[in-house]
């Protein structure tokens, strides 16, 4: 259907006086006695395009339903309200795809949660508008970063015989339901797809530190699947996942380019995504742009685990989980050093090794690895990283006091065997950095179909 896009129509790529044909969806229509309008909207801008009908041209009014398709062709004028705007003198309308009185999207804002709950349709909203535009940029100049700096792009694989992180959050992959048939587990496994147990990735990491021992830089970008059963505003069952792994790269060299790649991704926003920022700022977190552009500005925080422990036993605040040096950094506490200590992006680094996984770089002190998360005020942690462990010993003593199967590691474990080198990664979650540079605060409003615990559709 040859027409012009709307983005094109008010960008002033053509000039008033031309004939045009614009495509869209009815977003107001407003009738009066000799004369109609509507706004419609095709997708490709946030701002509508206004369409004045003279009813002595135009006779027919079928199309003045909120939410039907239409067709307009007309002169592009100046419109005589707004100086500089373009409006569309229509000489024909065509109502491609009619919609009836109780189309959900009417005039007034509807709640986040309401629009949840008609996926199909949000989609045509500004804020999905804005939020789905940002994450093609976003997705976009991850890849730019990384091949401008010699990282090959790989795909792992996303059915595995192995859990990464070693959580048990693993979805199985299975063709035959177990049943009591089968004497043990390890037989149903056995008579099983895959004659072994499988389940859906929850990183790539594993195989792409095999591809970084080859190729040097790599970078994974697609889904990983965690079958944690917590209903939280950012956790996902089915996440994008982008994970670089890196050889010849020690703890620093990682965070260096962790930071980077967040800032390339800030500025990427400030410059290509303005509108979209703008729409942000009003109506989903005020101070947004100020808050992005001061990120980009300064240099990220660094706290040792064990001193920011400290800072929150210090704290005037009463926490619900306990802090005491061994324990995990809760949401609250990621929250207090992030808002009300740092106010900036902080990595926390060196953790103890009980609450890590096992491919972590072990330190000297025996008791910490070479491990940071970096928090971001507002989301907690968007990155999981490391240098990873590249002795082989101990790297087995970690699997071993982990309680690991290491038969289902030989691939990973043989890359100590040959060539071992220093080699760091880690893992961006694509939607938590996008709330964090949106500001929208729950994980479910960031995908266009999100998975969570009791959640498909
Ligand atoms: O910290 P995680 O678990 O680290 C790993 O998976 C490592 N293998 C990464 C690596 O070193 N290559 O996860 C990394 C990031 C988190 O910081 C978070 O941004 C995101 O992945 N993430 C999730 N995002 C949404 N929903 C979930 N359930 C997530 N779990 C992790």
């Amino acid at each position: 259907m040859k027409h012009t896009d709307i983005a094109d129509i008010l960008s002033g790529k053509i000039s008033a006086g031309k004939e045009v044909t614009a495509c869209g969806w009815v977003r107001t229509a407003r009738d009066s006695k000799n004369m109609a309008f509507l706004e419609i909207n095709d997708g490709t801008s946030l701002k509508h395009l206004q369409i004045v009908i003279d009813k002595n041209v135009i006779k027919n009014n079928d199309f003045m339903h909120l939410g039907c398709g239409v067709k307009v062709c007309g002169v592009l004028v100046e419109s005589p309200n707004i100086a500089g705007s373009l409006e569309i003198n229509a000489s024909e309308i065509t109502l491609l795809g009619d919609c009836p009185a109780d189309y959900p999207l009417q005039k007034k804002r509807c709640s986040m949660e309401f629009l949840r709950s008609i996926p199909a349709l949000r989609v045509r909203t500004n804020m999905f508008n804005a939020v789905f535009r940002v994450r093609s940029v976003v997705s976009a100049c991850i890849h730019e970063f990384f091949q401008k700096r010699h990282f090959v792009y790989v795909h792992t694989p996303i059915i595995t015989a192995s859990d990464c992180e070693g959580a048990g959050e693993v979805f199985k992959v299975t063709t035959i339901g177990y049943n009591p048939a089968f004497k043990s587990e390890e037989e149903y496994y056995k008579n099983d797809f895959f004659g072994q147990k499988a389940g859906l990735s929850v990183s790539g990491q594993l195989e792409g530190e095999v591809a970084a021992m080859g190729l040097g830089k790599i970078y994974t970008f697609g889904p990983s699947f965690r079958a944690e059963n917590s209903n939280t505003p950012r956790h996902a069952a089915e996440f994008w996942h982008i994970e670089p792994e890196v050889a010849f790269a020690e703890l620093p060299d990682i965070i260096e380019i962790a930071e980077d790649l967040i800032k390339h991704i800030i500025n990427t926003c400030l410059s290509d995504c303005a509108a979209e920022l703008a729409f942000f700022d009003k109506f989903v977190e005020n101070g947004l742009i100020d808050k992005l552009k001061d990120v980009v500005s300064h240099q990220f925080g660094i706290v040792e685990y064990t001193d920011a422990i400290e800072i929150l036993k210090k704290a005037e605040v009463k926490f619900v989980y306990p802090v005491e040096w061994g324990e995990d950094i809760q949401t609250e506490h990621e929250k207090y050093l992030t808002e009300q200590v740092f106010k900036k992006p902080v990595f926390v680094i060196n953790y103890p090794k009980k609450i890590k996984s096992f491919y972590m770089k072990q330190n000297d002190d025996g008791r910490t690895v070479a491990a940071t998360d970096l928090l971001v005020p507002g989301v907690g942690e968007i990155i999981g990283c490391s240098q990873r462990e590249a002795d082989l010993t101990k790297l087995l003593n970690a699997m071993k006091e982990k309680n690991m199967t290491t038969a289902e590691y030989e691939d990973y474990i043989s890359l100590r065997k040959f060539g071992s080198v220093p080699h760091s990664g880690f893992g961006l979650g694509l939607e938590r950095i996008l709330m964090y540079v949106t500001g929208v605060s729950n994980i479910r409003d960031v995908i266009l179909y999100p998975r969570t615990a009791g959640d498909i559709r």
